[in-house]
């Protein structure tokens, strides 16, 4: 009975780790400028080339606006057929993709057993070392696992704040819903190790802690993060299974249950953006809700992580119609961007979801708003605007968790 328990597990685990890493070698990085908005519309259609190797990494929401896209070598022609019919301006920026991914992460693989705030770290790394940082600062932090992935990783949130009473204000912080932007969980990792290890020293740090209860979540995607450490490294989604399709994962942020599929998802699950069979039929996407409902009455500010794209985005995402208190979320909106813009020059633009990057509904922070009732609801896509996108080089983590830093620390400060 154990051998055959053993060999079920090894069955039941290894589509997880497929033995070989996908490679990008030869994949191109095209940019193309749609001059009209019926150009801008067209190029959601080269969404039907997915599965030849065409991912759209950011299309554009207005004419004149950039659009960026990874193309395998076996979908380069009709690319270029496609761009050329339509007279659309296109050019190729980076020639070889796996050379780019090699380059920007090589340091981190040498060093991938020691956990550092200036690497990118693997999801078991970085829930040890939640553990003891919360056993290190004392009263004032605890940890609370708040769900279990498909693939049984734990989902831990770390509480930072002196308060005991469950009415006191308190602050949201989650990243890694999206598996490769990797710079989001090092960002939350550097904003713990302030609030936790600057508190005696760093009184903005002291008069934030002692006005919120934080609660942060740094891997909330962590099967989606660890198979694009191991495998993938533009990995997207879940690693959940889907019935009737041989593709894995769900969007983890078009898997909400507010305007669910209404606009920007996708009902295939071979898709990056498939919202899922139904709403929250993610462990991870449920896990969180739980927890945010169960603190819902104390939470005045909802932050997610992303990358990339340097922006702070509000609701909301599924419609052009803003919230009726939008000048309230702008205003902590664009102290946030000032904060950010202090620590390395960056400009962060600030705007509704739907208005400044595109529609998509079912996303988190339109649930956090409208169903937790979380007035000030953010995304923030943090570095860069598209050079080396998702693949941000190990060498721009320290400077990318400063400026968060910042920015996050404004907003909070915005809404004391
Ligand atoms: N890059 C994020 C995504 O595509 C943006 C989400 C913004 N929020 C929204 N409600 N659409 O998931
Ligand atoms: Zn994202």
């Amino acid at each position: 009975i154990l051998i055959l328990a053993i060999g079920f597990t090894l069955v039941a685990s290894a589509p997880e780790k497929p033995p070989v890493k996908k490679s990008y070698r030869g994949h191109k990085i095209y940019k193309a400028l749609p001059g009209t908005r019926d150009q801008a519309e067209l190029i959601n259609r080269l969404e039907v080339l997915e599965h030849l190797g065409v991912d759209v990494w950011r299309r554009p929401k207005t004419p004149g606006q950039e659009v960026t896209l990874s193309v395998s070598p076996r979908a380069r022609g009709n690319v270029e057929r496609f761009f050329k019919q339509h007279a659309i301006p296109y050019s190729i920026v980076i020639h070889d993709l796996q050379s780019m991914i090699d380059s920007s992460y090589e340091s981190t693989e040498a060093t991938s057993y020691a956990f550092s705030l200036t690497q990118y770290n693997r999801h078991d790394d970085i829930n040890d070392w939640l553990d003891s940082t919360a056993s290190s600062c004392g009263s004032r932090c605890s940890i609370e696992n708040i769900g279990t992935s498909t693939n049984g990783r734990t989902l831990k949130v770390i509480k930072i704040g002196k308060s005991s009473s469950s009415n006191s204000k308190a602050i949201w912080v989650d990243a890694g819903i999206h598996a490769r932007e990797w710079i989001s969980p090092a960002a939350s990792l550097y904003l713990i190790d302030k609030l936790v290890n600057s508190y005696n020293s760093d009184s903005t740090v002291r008069s934030l802690v002692d006005a919120f209860d934080w609660y942060i979540l740094p891997s909330s995607n962590p099967d989606g993060y660890e198979y694009s450490y191991v495998y993938d490294r533009l990995w997207r989604k879940t690693r959940s299974r889907n019935s009737g399709s041989s593709c894995f994962g769900a969007d983890p942020n078009r898997n909400w249950d507010y305007k669910w599929m209404l606009t920007g998802a996708s009902s295939n699950p071979c898709s990056d953006t498939y919202a899922g069979s139904i709403a929250f039929s993610e462990p991870e996407t449920t896990a969180m809700k739980d927890f945010m409902l169960s603190k819902s009455s104390s939470l005045n500010m909802y932050i997610s992580i992303h990358a990339y794209g340097q922006y702070i985005l509000t609701p909301w995402g599924y419609t052009e119609d803003l919230p009726s208190d939008y000048n309230d979320l702008e205003y902590v909106g664009n102290e946030g961007a000032a904060g950010i813009r202090g620590v390395n020059g960056r400009s962060f633009t600030v705007g509704s979801s739907t208005r400044v990057l595109y529609a998509a509904a079912g996303a988190s922070d339109d649930w956090a708003k409208a169903v937790a009732g979380i007035k000030y609801s953010y995304t923030l896509e943090l570095r860069d605007t598209g050079y080396w996108g998702f693949v941000l080089p190990v060498s721009q983590i320290t400077p990318a968790c400063e400026e968060t830093y910042a920015g996050i620390v404004r907003m909070a400060q915005a809404i004391m």
